[in-house]
């Protein structure tokens, strides 16, 4: 047999009106780890859904060999049964299954007709061991964040006897600490010879786990890679991304905050199950004006619950605490009059929260503007074009048109349109959940830039990051945050990756 477990030969994919991928070919090594870098729209997700069965044979020309033999798979289910698992980038679970059901959907035997569900929780729990979920397999997947749910969607590939493992950015959504768990997974499963093929913007994370790396540009395989013989940088891999050098990846800004704008006091979050549970316990800060505020800390430590409360969407059972904006104090009982006073909010979960998917991308960027594009309750259809077409230009999402349904954008895409929707509104606080979660190392400096930009015209930022660098390379003060509270705050001079992660552990 071949050395190699997957081979794809000259593969073209087309939508209407789009070439994602054209002639690409690629090589995996049975038990290696590939990496496939690529910009957003790069063609990455499409080419793992072509292999594994999302888009049926037909859908798209070229061959494809699994384990030495062409496939032709109609759908994921034939790609499952050969041993090929594909864990998407956007989680693909049923929110209101408990976790172990979601472990097994589809795939439970039953005897004389009956499914033996204890078994199955018992099971599960051992494959919730593996990945380091420590939720008990009852819990219903909905109550868990983003960060968990894809635990959960690793767990289940697990419980299938998987041979190949492709995993689209399973890490954009983790904190460094969990990520580190993921790929010591990821290492560990290549150990029992499973093979995996994960596409990833964190080339840090790539460049740690990887064998060998794919990199896509413009749907066509640009270059390959042997991570040890070549000596692979992380500006190599750039390179042939974006096609160009790319110099500074957090972009200068100077930094003179001046009065507080914005101060929460002694604010306290109930759990929206267990009342008695604080999610954010006695938490205060304050935000100046011209000032980029960060929150870092692990998973869990309360920093979305605490901006969605603030920002009034009622997350929890009850919150109590003092918010004053310019001095005045506020209640927020609706996302609608936190807009009208001045806040913006880029929600964590932007399919839940932030975007319309059966809209098109022009309707979701101008959403949260209508104010300002219409006219006697009549929407301007020319200044919403212009509008959407100038965030199109400026943060180059990429579409055939600004009147493409956002589902049809890939998932780096999609972000920038949440950001564009934000920008547009205009905000004086600006409210940001994980911005640049899956976002491409340019697209990132690009939005960075333009963050800087509202500083300079007299904004204020607060930004919820799980990527540290990006917290030390943008914040003026980082507030830690751990089990719902603050930890302790450290100005930009001091701030270090040890100190933020002494603080959330030790205080
Ligand atoms: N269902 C679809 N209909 C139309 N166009 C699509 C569809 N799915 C993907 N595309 C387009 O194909 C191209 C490649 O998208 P893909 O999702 O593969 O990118 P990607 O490399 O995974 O990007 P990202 O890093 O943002 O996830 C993009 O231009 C995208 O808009
Ligand atoms: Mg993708």
């Amino acid at each position: 047999m071949s050395e190699y477990i997957l081979e794809i030969k000259n593969l073209t994919k087309e939508f209407p009106g789009v070439r994602a991928l054209e002639d690409v070919s690629l090589k995996v090594k049975k038990g290696e780890i590939h990496s496939l870098c690529g910009e957003n729209g790069a063609g990455k997700s499409t080419l793992m859904s072509c292999i594994s069965g999302v888009y049926p044979k037909g859908d798209y020309q070229g061959k494809v060999f699994f384990k030495g033999r062409e496939t032709a798979y109609h759908s994921v289910k034939d790609s499952e049964r050969e041993g090929l698992a594909i864990i998407h980038q956007e989680l693909a679970l049923s929110p209101y299954l408990s976790i172990y059901e979601n472990i097994f959907l589809g795939h439970m035997e039953t005897s004389f007709g009956i499914i033996n569900w204890n078994k199955y929780i018992k099971e599960s729990k051992k494959y919730l061991n593996t990945v380091g979920l420590h939720e008990p397999p009852e819990t219903i997947v909905s109550k868990l964040g983003v960060g968990k749910q894809q635990l959960v969607e690793i767990a289940r590939a697990l419980s299938k006897k998987t041979e190949l493992l492709i995993l689209d950015e399973p890490t954009s959504s983790l904190n460094d600490d969990e990520s580190e768990k993921l790929l010591d997974l990821i290492l560990e499963f290549k150990r029992q010879g499973i093979t995996s093929v994960m596409i990833s913007h964190k080339l840090n994370e790539v460049l740690k786990v990887a064998d060998t790396v794919t990199i896509l540009r413009d749907g066509r395989s640009i270059s390959t890679y042997d991570v040890k013989a070549d000596n692979l940088t992380e500006e190599k891999i750039i390179k042939d991304m974006v096609g160009r050098d790319l110099t500074h990846r957090f972009p200068e800004r100077k930094s003179s905050p001046t009065e507080t704008v914005m101060e929460v006091k002694n604010w306290t979050v109930y759990h929206p199950d267990y009342h008695d549970i604080k999610v954010v316990d006695d938490v205060s800060f304050y935000l100046r004006k011209g000032e980029i505020l960060a929150f870092c800390g692990p998973m869990g430590a309360g920093r979305t619950e605490l901006m969605m409360s603030i920002f009034g969407r009622s997350y929890g059972f009850r919150s109590e605490g003092e918010l004053r904006i310019n001095g005045k104090t506020c209640t927020f009982n609706s996302a609608r009059v936190a807009i009208n006073s001045g806040l913006g909010y880029i929600s964590e979960d932007r399919k839940g929260l932030g975007l319309v998917l059966i809209q098109d991308v022009k309707t979701n960027i101008t959403h949260a503007s209508l104010g300002k594009l219409s006219r006697l309750g009549i929407m301007n259809s020319q200044k919403e074009i212009k509008e959407a077409e100038r965030y199109r230009k400026e943060l180059n999402i990429r579409t055939p048109s600004v009147n493409q349904l956002v589902r049809n954008l890939s998932g780096g895409n999609q972000q920038k349109v949440v950001v564009s929707k934000s920008l547009l509104a205009n905000p004086d606080i600006f409210i940001v959940d994980e911005p640049t979660r899956g976002i491409d190392v340019g697209a990132k400096t690009e939005i960075y830039g333009i963050l800087n930009n509202m500083i300079a015209a007299g904004k204020s930022v607060i930004m919820v990051s799980s990527e540290l660098p990006e917290a030390l390379g943008m914040a003026d003060r980082i507030y830690v945050m751990n089990e719902g509270k603050i930890k302790g705050v450290l100005g930009k001079e001091e701030a270090t990756q040890e100190k933020i992660m002494h603080l959330a552990l030790v205080g």
